[in-house]
């Protein structure tokens, strides 16, 4: 490799059979995916400059076989050229829900739970004593694992909550940690009511509003809620988002797991970015939900296959959801308890064949409708000035995620335009 004074760096992907860009125009196919044929992608200091046909591309000119790294020295710009082999692109995945910062494991729950025992929000504390007694380098690198175990299968943002500290100092730390890998961090102490204020719920969401959000606000975008018979009332959740909302956060919402509540119609109420579950909707939920508004501005259903997976509860119904006009994203919600997956194409996967998604609009919602569950147009998106996020699979097209499940597929991914596997 040589060495330069390179202070610009552009690369080019080209020779992409399929690029699913996410950003629909009419000599484009796929609708929402915005699929381009034979296409090249430049990037210039981690963002999109160019999208479009290989052949309309400007320099630098043809790539060989494989990949071939041109430098300039001395010109201050390095060009590299990837030949992208006649296979697929996509935006890299925006995993919009999930809970990386705990110690501990709870695969014998899992093991209990294949043999018939039912999921119960309870669980969650066992959890909880096991993330307190963690020191912090431990969470440290159990994250920087999990970071790292994400990247490799595609996903390049992720949101990260907290949830299993419960304490003002554990959930100041989870929310610091998860702020060192993502700028998506959410405070969610109000996760469920820990053993110690278990007679006492009114003094814990106390403290919740109280010193708890006072010390995690700093570190935090985000304010969540578990509303749910065994976690929080409607009340209750009414209280924490709302001081969440006054303390600057915006307002994210877990609701409909377990079965119909009112969560849902807060979350749209107060102008949440997405709910997250919904497995058990009503009529008036999915209404609530079509009359929100669009993408970006109106509350997301994002859907968690994996817990339906890993807790063998009915999978969410995304195609009443879809038809109703309601925006869906997919995530993994990566948790100890309820879904121990990284994997997005897995999600993809049973959402297909399971929840009534075409392998389109399953492959959207693991990255736009992320992005839109997130409140990002920097993400989940292949445009000029967009964050040079993506994937190219080893394969020739983004139908064969769903229809390969469980094979690997992620073939390079690029973060903000560094190559980072
Ligand atoms: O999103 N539902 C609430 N929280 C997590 C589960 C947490 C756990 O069981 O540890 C979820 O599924
Ligand atoms: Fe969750």
């Amino acid at each position: 490799m040589l060495v330069t004074t390179a202070t610009t760096t552009t690369t080019t992907i080209t020779n992409i059979g399929e690029l699913v860009t996410n950003d629909p125009a009419p000599d484009r196919e796929g609708g929402k995916l915005g699929i381009i044929r034979d296409a090249a992608v430049l990037v210039e200091d981690g963002r999109v400059v160019w999208v479009g046909r290989a052949g309309d591309a400007e320099s630098p000119t043809s790539a060989g076989p494989g990949h071939a790294a041109l430098m300039e020295v001395g010109n201050s710009t390095q060009h590299d050229l990837v030949d992208a082999g006649g296979l697929a692109v996509i935006p890299g995945f925006v995993d919009s829900h999930a809970h990386l910062v705990f110690g501990g494991d709870r695969a014998v729950e899992f093991e209990a739970r294949m043999a018939g025992r039912r999921y119960e929000a309870g669980g969650i504390r066992s959890t909880v004593a096991a993330t307190r007694a963690a020191s912090d380098d431990e969470l440290r690198m159990r994250l920087a694992g999990f970071i790292a175990e994400m990247r490799a299968q595609g996903i390049t943002t992720v949101e990260i909550k907290s949830g299993y500290g419960l304490s003002v100092a554990d959930e100041e730390r989870a929310v610091r940690l998860a702020r060192e890998v993502t700028e998506e961090v959410t405070f969610l102490g109000a996760h469920v009511v820990p053993a110690e204020f278990a007679d006492d719920r009114v003094a814990y969401v106390d403290l919740v509003v109280g010193d708890m959000l006072t010390a995690c606000a700093p570190h935090s975008r985000w304010i969540d809620v578990f509303c749910e018979t065994g976690a929080f009332t409607i009340a209750e959740s009414r209280r924490v988002l709302e001081a969440g909302i006054a303390a600057g956060l915006l307002p994210r919402v877990h609701a409909s797991q377990l079965g119909e509540g009112d969560g849902v119609r807060l979350a749209v109420e107060l102008g949440a970015a997405s709910v997250d579950h919904c497995t058990y909707l009503t009529d008036d939920d999915i209404a609530a939900l079509a009359g929100s508004g669009a993408a970006g501005t109106g509350t997301v259903a994002t859907l968690l296959p994996g817990v339906e997976f890993s807790t063998r509860q009915p999978y969410p119904d995304a195609r009443r959801l879809l038809d109703a006009g309601v925006t869906v994203a997919l995530a993994s919600d990566c948790n100890p308890g309820s879904s121990y997956t990284s994997s997005l194409p897995f999600c993809i996967a049973v959402a297909v064949r399971d929840m009534g998604m075409t392998p389109g609009e399953a492959l959207w919602a693991a990255t736009a409708g992320g992005a839109a569950a997130l409140r990002r147009d920097d993400v989940g998106v292949i445009r000029p000035g967009a964050r040079a996020d993506f994937v190219q699979l080893s394969a020739p097209s983004h139908v064969h995620l769903a229809y390969r499940p469980g094979v690997p597929q992620i073939a390079a991914v690029w973060k903000d335009g560094v190559r980072a596997r």
